[in-house]
């Protein structure tokens, strides 16, 4: 019965999908396919990700769907349509979206996200499919259909959607993106099944870097090796690549900090090294940090480097984290 609805949940979405990405061609297309040509998005990427258009309008996909003989209440239920309280329904992608198929390893579309295309628009700039039978955000990832062929052990991990494709077409295959929430326990055993490291590509705003901070944590606790990439140009993956190209991507990329350096670099920032009392203040934020650390060498190692920029013996500061450790367990 389940088996049997999530089938069809698949089916409806395959057939929109094929709706939208005919939409995006036809006549009504032309400001979305203006839009992903101004973003330097080419046919092939339009076809590799099936990318679509979802006009304005409520019931452009209904019909469409109706007519092949799918039931209004199964649209719904795939969350493509919404209902009203009188019983009708109408397309839950209405306002003139730019749509992109969430497809899971298996390669089935299990759901969309839509990005507004016109700037005066009073809902949010990229909506996605409801949690539906097959759509759940906490245990996938966008791209991951295509990375899981990538052989490196690696994977990218970013924001958003137009980073993950703006990548693979730059011939950076190993990109995902969490779909919109948080990074999840769920989404980072996903990943620990195809590679068992990960470069954290987050956006270079604080939101970005504290996003980064929270998922390297869900990745430290499912045992993958994390580093964390500094965008130095553009404000995501997607502008960085677009001004400066692949190659100076993968020189980021391989110059990515490992999580703990990136952690200890971002407690540093706030404070002024050169004023003793923001020192003591340093040294005990970067204690309690390492004394989470599990591994004694990584510890040990990373006391040092923190004892010598707060100009502290070693010793002093790993009596400090042994004195934090405890008061933890
Ligand atoms: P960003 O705001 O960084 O957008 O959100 P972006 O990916 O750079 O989008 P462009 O370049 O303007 O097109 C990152 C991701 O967060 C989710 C989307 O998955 C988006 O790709 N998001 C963002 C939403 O789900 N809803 C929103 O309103 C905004
Ligand atoms: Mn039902
Ligand atoms: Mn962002
Ligand atoms: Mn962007
Ligand atoms: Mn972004």
């Amino acid at each position: 019965e389940t088996a049997d609805k999530k089938k069809r949940i698949y089916e409806i979405n395959a057939e929109a999908g094929r709706y939208f990405y005919r939409c995006l061609a036809g006549e009504g297309g032309k400001v979305a396919y203006a839009y992903l040509k101004e973003r330097g998005i080419s046919n092939a990427t339009i076809k590799k990700f099936g990318l679509g258009f979802a006009p304005e309008g409520w019931t452009g996909l209904l019909q469409y769907l109706t007519q092949k003989g799918y039931k209004e209440h199964d649209i719904y239920e795939a969350g493509l349509a919404k209902a009203r309280d009188n019983g009708t329904y109408y397309d839950a992608f209405y306002d003139g979206r730019v749509m992109f198929p969430i497809i899971n390893v298996q390669g089935n579309i299990i759901g969309f996200g839509g990005r507004i295309i016109t700037e005066n628009s009073n809902t949010g700039k990229y909506l996605n499919t409801p949690e539906t039978l097959v759509f759940k955000k906490k245990e996938n990832l966008f791209g991951l259909n295509f990375a899981k062929n990538d052989n490196s052990g690696k994977l990218l991990l970013m924001e958003g959607y137009m980073d993950v494709i703006s990548l693979h077409q730059a011939g950076i295959g190993n990109a995902v993106a969490s779909l919109g929430t948080a990074f999840t326990p769920e989404q980072a055993r996903l990943i620990k099944r195809y590679a068992n490291k990960v470069v954290l590509c987050y956006d270079a705003d604080q939101a970005g870097r504290k996003a980064a901070v929270r998922a390297g944590a869900i990745l430290t606790d499912e045992d993958m090796k994390t580093r964390v990439l500094t965008i130095t140009d553009g404000k995501d993956p997607d502008e960085f690549i677009k001004a400066r190209g692949p190659e100076m991507f993968q020189i980021l990329v391989e110059s990515a900090k490992p999580l703990l350096t990136f952690r200890i670099d971002e407690i540093k920032k706030k404070y002024d090294l050169e004023d003793t009392e923001q020192i003591l203040e340093f040294s005990e934020e970067a204690a309690t940090l390492l004394a989470d650390v599990k591994n004694p060498v990584e510890q040990e190692l990373y006391i040092k480097r923190v004892a010598q920029e707060s100009g502290l013996a070693p010793d002093t500061l790993a009596a400090r984290v042994k004195v934090l450790q405890r008061k933890q367990v």
